[in-house]
């Protein structure tokens, strides 16, 4: 934070990274700018985030920076920032010279996407792009994670362990410590619905009405998240046409789960859905009823899949990042996960609920039938290095 401040107040000299959003999902943004934040802390810069120009919602519409301030302010010329769009054409890097940017070798720029970065844990960041460490501002966009592996680097291990953070926390920590759930956010009704139904008030009284034993003990709930991904096909067509049965896999690992988990303590088991199809949701509120909490029937939007035609739908998507936040913050509030395997929202969900061992993972592909078991789970290694990573 000290750092952080005083670079912004030029008592130091300028050495930021800035991640630029990818222009994918919520979650893959997440998980990249997450690495990001790690590789600068690690290598003494300052951390801003920023679109980079182009129409994504910023993350300012969904999340507050609770401790460092982390908004790339405007006015950073094009050239800054275009290679790294996921739709650039051209070379992937700086030019030699630009006349909006004199000072342009003061920059560097790398572009993280779709590939597994082995070398986050294997060599000394300082040392890249450039061997000499000496560029002022480095502009860098990945969609992939490695806030695990990167404790295998012999160079950082020690210091991440020092300063308390730990392979299954990193990414939690660092989430918390960059970002708490905006206004927005919080008036979502996935943060709502995880707020009132998912925590019992401490305190028995609170929640006394008529007629209920006064000396009844507050509830001990065993909340279960589910997370189903349909896929992108909601989002394009207006028909959201679910086959119910085609899910029942992930309800009946859930009620595996419950089986394994509950104990004479629990007092009531709540599942907590977030979906991407709206349908699924109805007709999983009918088929299992009141301790069944959906986050919403309104449609969904997803941040890189709408583009703002004018200024009411770019507002509509301002929401839509909020309640996609709340979502994936209120699925962060259970014990337990059911989550779409090539997906990163449960995933992100679920580690953000810093437990250990808590995540099954479900194919949408394969017939293969994972049965939940309790040592079925998925290793947090695993999780690690595959698909976006962590
Ligand atoms: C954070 O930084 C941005 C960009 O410099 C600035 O506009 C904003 O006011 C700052 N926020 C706070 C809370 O200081
Ligand atoms: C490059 O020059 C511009 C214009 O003078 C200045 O605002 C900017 O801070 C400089 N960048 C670096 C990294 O020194
Ligand atoms: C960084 O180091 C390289 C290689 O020594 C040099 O060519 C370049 O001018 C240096 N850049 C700055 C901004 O000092
Ligand atoms: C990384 O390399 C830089 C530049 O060569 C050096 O100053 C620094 O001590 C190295 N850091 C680590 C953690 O090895
Ligand atoms: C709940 O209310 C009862 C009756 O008013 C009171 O005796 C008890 O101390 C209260 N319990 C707590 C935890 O505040």
């Amino acid at each position: 934070m000290a750092l952080h401040r005083q670079i912004l107040a030029a008592e130091r000299p300028p050495r930021y990274l800035i991640a630029v959003l990818p222009h994918y999902g919520l979650a893959d943004q997440l998980v990249g700018i997450i690495t990001l934040f790690y590789w600068a802390f690690l290598t003494g810069r300052a951390f801003q985030i920023s679109t980079g120009g182009q129409p994504l919602p910023p993350l300012e519409a969904a999340f507050d920076a609770p401790f460092v301030n982390w908004t790339r302010p405007a006015g950073d010329p094009p050239v800054l920032t275009e290679h790294l769009h996921l739709k650039y054409k051209g070379e992937m890097r700086y030019p030699a010279m630009h006349p909006a940017v004199p000072n342009l070798s003061e920059y560097g720029s790398m572009r993280l996407i779709n590939g597994f970065y082995d070398f986050l844990s294997t060599e000394n960041l300082s040392t890249i792009p450039e061997v000499e460490d000496n560029k002022s501002v480095l502009f860098m966009t990945s969609n992939r994670g490695c806030t695990q592996r990167i404790f295998n680097n012999p160079h950082y291990s020690q210091k991440l362990y020092d300063v308390g953070l730990r392979p299954e926390t990193a990414f939690a920590c660092a989430f918390r410590f960059l970002f708490a759930p905006s206004q927005v956010t919080r008036s979502a009704p996935g943060w709502q619905l995880a707020k009132s139904r998912l925590h019992p008030p401490p305190n028995a009284n609170d929640s006394m009405t008529e007629g209920q034993d006064p000396s009844s003990k507050p509830e001990n709930v065993l909340r279960i998240g589910i997370q189903i991904r349909v896929g992108d096909r909601v989002y394009r067509s207006h028909t959201d046409d679910v086959q119910f049965e085609d899910y029942m896999p992930y309800f009946d690992c859930a009620r595996t789960i419950e089986r394994h988990k509950r104990t004479s303590e629990t007092t009531k088991v709540v599942w907590y859905l977030v979906s991407d199809s709206q349908r699924l949701k109805e007709k999983a509120l009918e088929r299992f009823g009141p301790d069944l909490l959906v986050t919403s029937t309104q449609p969904n939007t997803h941040v890189a899949h709408t583009q703002p035609k004018d200024l009411e739908e770019a507002d509509k998507i301002m929401t839509g990042l909020g309640s996609a936040a709340a979502d994936m913050l209120g699925l962060a509030e259970s014990d337990y996960f059911v989550v779409t395997q090539n997906s990163g929202f449960g995933r992100i969900g679920a580690l953000l609920s810093g437990r250990w061992n808590h995540i099954w993972s479900l194919s949408s592909e394969s017939n293969e039938r994972l049965m939940c078991r309790p040592a079925d789970y998925v290793r947090l290694e695993d999780m690690a290095s595959t698909w976006s990573g962590v």
